[in-house]
């Protein structure tokens, strides 16, 4: 961590979501300085203090970094003739899950670091700045273990996903999967991970198998989280009501009595349209969600099945063009959204104490994102104030 205070000056349109303010918390011709990792202070800039190092931001857009609030980067392999299977006509599945696992079972622990850090600089080379990261890929107690251990080398915010599918292993006994994945499994993994995940759909595991995995999971200290509704409109989202869980992901196929408790509670809709793009299905009711009165966060679902990509910006534009978002609802969604999905109150902002996440746009405004979508617009980025994306130059004048 640096201990220079870094001056960014210059800025057009500072998004500070910061919640004394009304939508994105937008400072116009703006500052910022970082101290300690951390942003020190934020206002006009003809009011900035002197720090020891300047940044020109040359009128461009600053935002808080992205919260990527669910990812599956644990992983070995790929699957792009599923998804040219996909856009021919077939339906996805849960089935398609255990391709993966083999591939990743057979890959050293040095490949599956080598694949995730790939996909860590891929992502802060796109304004990423918090990745959550899920295991599920391995499931036996050896294999979850080691994803787990793994993705904690390389993030904090590490979900224990033993309840991803049945493994073949146990073809028509998930009763048994089931509690292997809420006793020993659990045991092993729970140390490494702050989260416990099960994937409750037709095809996966049901409501009951469900309950008992994140039970067992909460009371190892884990917190709960869910992959809910993305297939069918099954029992997901009241359970992860009823379990106070922090999110409950995907859903897109929701019942008015889901989005109503979705709405009274702390628990959080996150979208991921890079699914819906990835499996031609219909994409989730982000406007239904929102007029009801539910926090919504936008993040990738990155994996090599459902959604291989990595881009907080392309899941912005598709929300925004497809979802009934507006560009503001979008880019706060894929910050402060995914904070919250991760309960967290260190990142997803920028006001004075948080820590220095800083992405700055080669774009005037947080609109850009979805009015140029498929362009790099990342420019520079910190990370707890370190730069770790230098300033990007496109054409031949940089
Ligand atoms: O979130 N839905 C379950 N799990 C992942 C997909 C994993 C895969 O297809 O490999 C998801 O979409
Ligand atoms: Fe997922």
């Amino acid at each position: 961590m640096s201990t220079e205070s870094t001056l960014i000056a210059n800025i057009g349109e500072l998004v500070t979501n910061d919640p004394d303010r009304s939508g994105l918390g937008v400072i116009r011709d703006a500052a910022l300085v970082i101290e300690d990792g951390r942003v020190a202070w934020t206002g006009p800039a003809a009011r900035a203090p002197a720090a020891d190092v300047p940044f020109d931001a040359g009128g461009r857009a600053v935002l808080p970094g992205f919260v990527d609030s669910h990812a599956h980067l644990v992983f070995a392999g790929e699957r792009a003739e599923e998804f040219a299977a996909r856009m021919s006509g077939r339906p996805y599945a849960a089935g398609g899950i255990r391709t993966t696992v083999e591939r990743t079972r057979a890959a050293s622990d040095d490949d599956l670091r080598a694949n995730i850090r790939r996909l860590l600089a891929e992502m802060a080379r796109q304004g990423t700045t918090t990745v959550e990261c899920k295991s599920g890929y391995g499931l036996t107690v050896e294999q979850e273990e080691r994803a787990v251990r793994i993705a904690a080398e390389v993030t904090d915010e590490v979900t224990y996903l033993g309840a991803h599918v049945v493994p073949a292993e146990y073809q028509g006994d998930t009763a048994a999967y089931t509690r292997l994945a809420s006793t020993d499994m659990l045991a092993a993994c729970a140390p490494h991970a702050r989260w416990v995940d099960v994937f409750c759909e037709e095809g996966a595991f049901d409501a009951d198998q469900a309950r008992e995995v994140l039970q067992a999971g909460i009371k190892a200290g884990l917190a709960p989280r869910m992959h809910a509704n993305q297939l069918t409109q099954g029992p997901a989202v009241q359970l992860a009501v009823e379990l106070d869980a922090a999110s409950a992901d995907h859903c897109t196929f929701l019942s008015d009595a889901d989005v109503d408790a979705l709405a009274s509670s702390q628990t959080v809709a996150t979208l991921l349209p890079g699914v819906e793009f990835s499996t031609r299905q219909p994409y989730p009711d982000a406007r239904r969600l929102l007029d009801a009165g539910a926090t919504v966060a936008l993040a990738t679902d990155c994996n090599p099945g459902s959604c291989y990509s990595s881009s907080m910006a392309f899941c912005i534009a598709v929300a925004v063009r497809d979802m009934n978002m507006t560009p503001a609802e979008a880019v706060w969604s894929a910050t402060a959204g995914g904070a919250k999905a991760l309960r967290r109150t260190d990142v997803g902002h920028l006001t004075p104490g948080a820590r220095a996440d800083v992405h700055v746009l080669d774009a005037p405004s947080h609109t850009h994102l979805a009015y140029r979508p498929g362009v790099p617009q990342t420019f520079a980025v910190w990370r707890a104030g370190v730069q770790v994306v230098r300033e990007f130059r496109s054409g031949s004048g940089g």
